[in-house]
């Protein structure tokens, strides 16, 4: 990794079109943030703009101060499904298409336009009406990619209704306690679905999860509504016989049956700008799932900015994201930010794998895709397979590719842009989170000066600052805390139900900032570089989970006395997750029980969490005090043998016995 090498920005003719221009933009919104929002306002439909006068982002983030809170644009009026869709129905884009739907299956293809999108949105939204839900009301979705995904988000959106997509990989258990936790009225879900050559049966996983939130909650949703997706009514009734059909006539409605008896159109619900959105939910180092909130004007006019900017959108672009709708990606870069700016893109619903290696390269050359959005942990694996898949296609309608979801590492970062983008396009390795929202440090595609994972500026609006372990802070070059010191519009408002968690989590460390859990360090040219997380989370894939999760998951067997998770650098994954368990006086280790182990992590959290090693530890390495020190057993995980300090151990000779009884 080299500070100094540097590549220029490709994109020709951008939007923002020199560095120079950048860092007057970027002044110019930190100077007088008001004017900078209102500007990029003004392209979106206000059915009642905000009070003159009235200033547009207001904000403390000082506990000791009161209340921890965002507000912009309040007592402005608007509809975020209005400006993704009507609008440009409106002003004549109806036929410009919103989405290439490509399925898991490359036959399996479909082309959505925005008139057709809204069209579909109406007739789900009075759907939803009709059983009963209002503005405020939570509707879970738990869905593939698949266009209904998204009209299900458009349809809440509509009528004031807040949506909470939880990924199609959790497991029952995960599903339940989010299900629970937003009191989901309904929960929208397909029958079943292929992920590459894998059946998905979700509406079993979903029944799983329904009786979980009935027995161990004793909660109830109204109505559960079923895409056929694949395998329609006829297989339920028996067809495919791999499918086990379960069905609940007083609460299980098939999508395209409730479709047809309801009027296509719906009127919008006016929404006040500070108005619940959506929740998603994301890890806490606690193990219990937060539901971030975001609201309705800042949300979408940050994911509408940083859309426009961040890929430099034009309309003669063709935009692919891989990312799932069941992660913050999906909502901010595959919906709303797109949407708002009326640009065609790709829903993908399938693998990178199947049929072959090569189905990236195959779609960015079937629909000519100009802007390209995935992740290191994807173009790793893809990269194995030697340069002849991407070779294969013309991917000459590239000219920006984009990484997101952990630091690209230099060898990937080189690879995307040389074989890839064959050394014709800007790379933008956004750095966000679920909850900022957007992105908030990125290069800009004909601004920035490239530097190899280096996350590199502040977007318009942002203040990044390091600070020391005393919070005091770092000028110049050095590597600390990365904190915020004044909040954007599209960041979160709070946690469901939990306003003090959300100050204690995010506030309470460094108080008057916006404290992310990452780390970064600042080269001598300012840029900014990601150095991962410093509070107890992992970074599987792009999933972010923490140790207390999966701790909490694995103490469940009968078998464990303790355990401890900590992450292992992985090249594929980023992180992959290696265990400590400590077993019970009547059990014995052996490779049966970490097998039972590693399934129960999955059947706990879901397939993206399991385990890759579990190792026996009689002992955990521990303070006096009785903490345990993760430290040591990254370093136990990794076989690294120089521990660092081991004077606050309680017993020395654990070290020993640890690296005695690694894994591999
Ligand atoms: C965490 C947030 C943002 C959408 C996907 C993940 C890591 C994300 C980068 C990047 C270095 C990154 C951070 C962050 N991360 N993007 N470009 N460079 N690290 O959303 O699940 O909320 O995870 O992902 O550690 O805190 P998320």
């Amino acid at each position: 990794m080299s500070d100094r090498e540097v590549f220029e920005p490709l994109a020709r003719g951008a939007l923002v079109p020199n560095l120079a221009s950048y860092r007057r933009l970027h002044a110019r919104s930190l100077e007088d943030p008001d004017t900078f929002w209102a500007e990029e306002a003004r392209n979106l439909h206000w059915k009642q703009p905000p009070p003159s006068g009235a200033p547009l982002l207001t904000y403390n983030l000082d506990p000791s101060r009161g209340q921890v809170f965002t507000r912009f644009m309040p007592g402005a009026i608007t509809n975020v499904c209005y400006n993704a869709l009507d609008i440009h129905v409106l002003r004549g884009n109806g036929d410009r298409v919103a989405y290439f739907c490509e399925g898991n299956d490359p036959k399996d293809v479909a082309t959505v336009t925005y008139k057709e999108l809204l069209g579909l949105v109406c007739r789900f939204a009075n759907v939803l009406k009709k059983h009963g839900i209002k503005k405020g009301d939570s509707v879970l979705i738990c869905m593939p990619m698949v266009t209904e995904a998204v009209v299900g988000m458009l349809a809440c959106a509509r009528i004031g209704a807040v949506h909470s997509v939880v990924f199609a990989g959790f497991s029952a258990d995960s599903l339940a306690e989010r299900i629970y936790d937003c009191r989901a009225k309904i929960v929208l879900t397909v029958f079943a679905f292929w992920r590459g050559t894998k059946l998905i049966e979700l509406k079993n996983i979903i029944e799983d999860a329904l009786h979980k939130v009935e027995t161990k909650y004793t909660y109830k949703i109204n109505k559960c509504i079923v895409l056929p997706h694949i395998n329609t009514v006829a297989t339920a009734n028996g067809g495919d016989p791999k499918v086990r059909a379960s069905w609940n006539n007083a609460r299980d409605l098939w999508w395209v049956d409730e479709c047809e008896t309801v009027d296509n159109f719906c009127q919008v619900e006016w929404m006040d700008a500070e108005d619940p959105l959506f929740i998603l939910y994301t890890s806490g180092s606690t193990g219990q799932p937060k539901g971030v909130v975001h609201t309705t004007a800042g949300y979408l006019v940050y994911a509408s900015t940083t859309f426009k900017y961040v890929f430099d959108y034009k309309p003669s672009d063709v935009y692919f994201c891989t990312a799932d709708v069941g992660w913050i990606t999906g909502h901010t870069y595959l919906v709303y930010g797109p949407l708002a700016n009326c640009a065609t893109s790709v829903l993908f619903s399938g693998t990178p794998f199947h049929p072959d290696n090569d189905r990236f390269w195959d779609i960015i050359a079937k629909y000519r895709v100009s802007i390209f959005y995935t992740a290191p942990t994807a173009i790793r694996s893809l990269m194995k397979f030697g340069d002849e898949y991407v070779k294969r296609h013309d991917l000459s309608s590239l000219r920006i590719l984009g990484s997101v979801g952990e630091p690209i590492n230099r060898e990937a970062w080189l690879w995307f842009r040389s074989v890839v983008g064959n050394n014709k396009c800007s790379i933008v390795d956004t750095y966000w989170q679920t909850e900022t929202g957007g992105h908030i440090i990125t290069p800009l595609p004909g601004a920035t000066p490239m530097k190899p994972g280096s996350a590199s500026f502040p977007f318009f609006g942002v203040e990044p600052t390091l600070l020391d372990d005393n919070g005091a802070i770092i000028k110049g070059p050095g590597e600390g805390y990365l904190v915020f010191k004044r909040p954007w519009p599209g960041i979160m408002r709070t946690i469901l139900n939990n306003h003090k968690r959300f100050q204690e989590t995010y506030f309470a460390k460094f108080p008057g900032y916006f404290f992310t859990g990452d780390g970064a360090r600042r080269d001598q040219d300012g840029y900014l570089w990601i150095t991962g997380r410093v509070d107890d989370m992992l970074n599987v894939s792009g999933h972010l989970m923490s140790t207390a999760q999966v701790e909490g998951a694995l103490a469940e067997h009968s078998a464990i006395a303790e355990a401890a998770v900590v992450a292992r650098p992985h090249p594929i994954k980023g992180e992959s997750l290696y265990c400590f368990v400590t077993v019970n006086k009547t059990h014995r280790f052996d490779n049966v029980l970490a097998q039972e182990l590693k399934k129960l992590v999955r059947d706990k959290i879901g397939a993206f969490a399991a385990p890759d090693e579990i190792q026996n530890a009689p002992n955990l390495p521990k303070t006096r005090s009785g903490k345990i020190m993760r430290r040591i057993l990254r370093k136990v995980a990794t076989g690294d043998r120089d521990v660092g300090d081991t004077s606050t151990l309680a017993d020395e000779n654990v070290i020993e016995e640890l690296f005695a009884n690694r894994r591999p």
